[in-house]
């Protein structure tokens, strides 16, 4: 199937992948694996909400963790150029049978909701209040030292559709995983709109459901010492795939589950996309190098297992990938 064309005059400007809000069960038990344990900055908090960022972020939040009776992706967050942006995407989404509204949220300006086509829940705004830069202040450094939100993987059971209608709202190929020989499908690809391999990715699955949202840590070693705190601190189980290197992308990850079973990578090390004429790499599905250049295979989890999205129920994908599995 065809790899979407680039598009360089989308119907709106999407600047990045900003924020995630997820359904948790138990906040304090989410405190201590997110702050204490990860180390990302907890800006604010009340009685059922957590606020958090990482030491590059100025933005008030990058991750949202709200006390729930369901454990679920609630929002995917992108910011915009612009405030006349807002209303360009309401339109844009408007004429493609969604239906966009303005909603209120805590620490954001004009913020608009909208349901993609195939039930993914996303939100967009231009402005959130800034906070104190922690970039230099080193006292701040925890965990795996997370820098700041870098994208998001999500289970899309129409692949093909999803990703021609999000190329359509600018978000450019890098690189995808395809089956081979005549007619063969894409069953994976990474999109950008910021300049490095993706702020969304797509994986053939049932879905929609979040794959991962990934945060950016500044080295490899902050990533090995994460796994040595996470082995010595409860959390073993909790580390899913890695330490290694993807062949997509190029980086170096570690994939770490939440109490709730929400999915973070810790990626580092990828490489820059902005040129123009910058030509999306194919890969053959069946070439293991893809997932990991280095490391064990990924485990059947990884594969099958995602976040419910709320509000959607998921629905079966249009075919089975054909993927490596760890044995
Ligand atoms: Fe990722």
């Amino acid at each position: 199937m065809p790899p979407p064309r680039h598009i360089f005059d989308p119907p709106f400007n999407i600047v990045r992948a900003s924020h995630v809000v997820l359904g948790v069960a138990d906040l304090a038990r989410s405190r201590a694996f997110y702050a204490d344990t990860l180390g990302l900055h907890v800006e604010d908090a009340t009685t059922d909400t957590l606020y958090l960022r990482g030491v590059e972020e100025r933005q008030h939040h990058s991750l949202v963790l709200e006390k729930s009776p369901s454990v679920s992706a609630k929002v995917l967050g992108f910011k915009l150029g612009s405030d006349d942006d807002l209303e360009r995407a309401a339109r844009h989404f408007l004429a493609n049978g969604c239906k966009p509204q303005f909603v209120e949220r805590a620490y954001q300006g004009r913020t608009l909701r909208v349901v993609d086509p195939f039930g993914v829940p996303l939100e967009f705004y231009f402005k959130m209040e800034n906070r104190e830069r922690l970039l230099q202040q080193y006292a701040h450094y925890k965990g795996v030292q997370p820098q700041r939100l870098d994208h998001f993987n999500i289970f899309a059971p129409e692949l093909q559709r999803q990703i021609d209608f999000y190329a359509a709202l600018g978000f450019r190929l890098t690189e995808y995983a395809e089956e081979d020989g005549k007619g063969g499908r894409i069953a994976a690809a990474w999109m950008h709109r910021k300049g490095n391999v993706h702020d969304l990715a797509f994986t053939n699955g049932d879905g929609p459901r979040l794959h991962h949202l990934a945060y950016w840590a500044p080295t490899a070693l902050n990533i090995i010492h994460l796994c040595d705190v996470m082995a010595s601190t409860g959390y073993l189980a909790n580390m899913e795939r890695g330490p290694g290197r993807h062949g997509i992308s190029n980086a170096f990850f570690l994939y770490v589950r939440c109490p709730d079973g929400h999915r973070t990578e810790i990626y580092t090390s990828d490489y820059q996309t902005m040129d123009p004429d910058h030509e999306p790499i194919r890969w053959s599905l069946r070439d293991p190098r893809r997932q990991t250049l280095w490391g064990q295979p990924a485990p059947k989890s990884w594969f099958d297992e995602g976040s419910a999205v709320e509000g959607t129920v998921a629905r079966e994908a249009l075919f089975k990938a054909d993927v490596v599995v760890a044995r």
